[in-house]
């Protein structure tokens, strides 16, 4: 649907198309607005502005709504698996039985690594941060694949790709951390379910093979469905910026990971537990913590709080909160920095800082506990957040090519020097 906006600007006069989505909000079409009038508009950050229409997640942050191809999150928690909800993220229906199976299937064979990229393993440091071996080595699978480099949307050019990036990155995450600990490669076994091959990779021994507690292993393929899909955020944006030029898959994921590491987007669920430890450890008050949180002149923010759409709850921070209590149960632990997370989110909910900013808990407030309960060491978060992440970014790169968008090309308003000669040395 589509309506009309009147723009003045000084003499000028245009009419803009108002753009309507299935959910009512209004878009005004500005893709003609400088060949009209020569004027562009600004919106530093994007708050204001959308880069394109989309079918494949939902958000309302109002009312903390949240939905894939329509169905609730609340709902794909309860009665999901990742698999499926990977399915339903790239295709946008809820798959036969024949479907998941034959997409399941195709996701399995494509578990293990190209005994090449061995070697790239090894040159990394000990050291090496996992998200920077991920980005790294997600784009070496360009160097095995090089007949998948297209822009294809349908068939095998589309769907081996696909299977190979949504299968491969647990291995390479579980690589990056077992090379990490000097450990070798653990190979996949198949015959698990998506997430507990990950975690088997993980963990396991040659003779000493890791069995999760179902409960578990549900709680991280619930991690994975909850991340699976977010719309235009910074680094699906940037897997679509990539994409944009027509550059393969493999290097548009490898780009998102890059956005997704910092502390601001999904690095922020390592930063959330580096900030509760240091509370417990260093004995600092919640109280206090808040009041320096709250303080401009602080460095100090409450990390795995606030979002740039959510002005409520992150409908995903209140399922991972209920998980993380499941999870805690079945592992007999009690965690001290979850009675730190709860304080915090009651005093920042009573706060008038937080309340006039509508900042409440968001999904990397309570993940970092879930993982750490895991057993999965705080530098492998992000990664964790991007395995979950990997079918949003490849079905907004496959709807960008659906609808042949154009290259991703921002324009800008200079405020440098206008036109001055060159000196030459001696005159300066
Ligand atoms: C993710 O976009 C997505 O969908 C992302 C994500 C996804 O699934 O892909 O949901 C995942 O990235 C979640 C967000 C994880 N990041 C954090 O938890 C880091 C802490 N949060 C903030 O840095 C911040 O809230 C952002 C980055 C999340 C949002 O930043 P915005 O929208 O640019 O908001 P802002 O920084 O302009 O903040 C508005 C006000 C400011 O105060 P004033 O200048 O108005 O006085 O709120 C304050 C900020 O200082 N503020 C905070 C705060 N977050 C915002 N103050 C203290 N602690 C915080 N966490």
């Amino acid at each position: 649907m589509s309506d009309k906006a009147t723009l003045q600007y000084k003499d000028k006069t245009i009419e803009l198309d108002a753009i309507i989505g299935s959910e009512g909000e209004i878009g005004l079409d500005i893709t003609s607005l400088r060949a009209k009038t020569g004027m562009i508009t600004l919106d530093p950050g994007y708050g204001n502005t959308g880069s394109c229409t989309s079918e494949i997640s939902f958000i309302n942050g109002e009312k903390g709504i949240l939905r894939h191809r329509g169905y609730a999150i609340e709902e794909l928690a309860a009665k999901s698996s990742f698999m499926e909800t990977a399915f339903l993220v790239l295709y946008g229906h809820l798959p036969s039985e024949k479907e998941l199976s034959e997409f399941i299937a195709e996701i399995n064979s494509e578990s293990t690594l190209h005994y090449g990229m061995k070697s790239h393993f090894e040159g990394f440091p000990d050291n090496a941060p996992p998200m920077a071996v991920l980005s790294s080595m997600l784009n070496i699978l360009t160097c095995y694949n090089t007949d998948l480099l297209t822009t294809a949307t349908e068939g095998p050019a589309f769907t081996a790709p696909t299977a190979k990036i949504i299968s491969k990155v647990r291995a390479i995450a579980a690589w990056a951390y077992r090379t990490s600990i000097g450990k070798p490669f653990m190979p996949p076994r198949p015959d698990l379910s998506y997430t507990g091959n990950f975690l088997h990779m993980m963990f396991s021994e040659t003779f000493n093979l890791y069995e999760p507690l179902p409960e578990v292993e549900r709680a991280l393929d619930l991690f994975f469905i909850l991340h699976a899909d977010h719309e235009q955020n910074c680094s699906t944006s940037t897997v679509r910026m990539v994409g944009s030029s027509h550059a393969s898959l493999f290097s548009a994921v490898s780009a998102g990971v890059g956005a997704l590491w910092g502390p601001l987007h999904g690095g922020a669920n390592c930063e959330v537990i580096k900030m509760l430890t240091r509370i417990h450890d260093e004995g600092i008050s919640p109280r206090d913590f808040v009041e320096k949180a709250k303080d401009k002149n602080s460095p100090e923010k409450l990390m795995g709080f606030g979002h740039r759409v959510y002005k409520s709850f992150d409908p995903r921070a209140k399922i991972l909160k209920g998980q993380v209590d499941v999870v805690l149960k079945a592992l007999k632990i009690e965690d001290p920095l979850l009675d730190i997370a709860y304080e915090l989110e009651e005093m920042a909910r009573s706060e008038d800082y937080f309340i006039e900013r509508n900042l409440y808990p968001n999904v990397d407030f309570y993940s970092g506990i879930l993982l750490r309960a895991i057993g999965i060491p705080v530098d492998m978060f992000t990664v964790l957040f991007a395995i979950g992440r990997m079918p949003g970014w490849i079905s907004n790169w496959r709807e960008m090519h659906v609808q042949s968008l154009r290259i991703s090309r921002p324009r800008q308003i200079y405020t440098g020097e206008t036109l001055r000669d060159y000196v030459e040395m001696a005159n300066r």
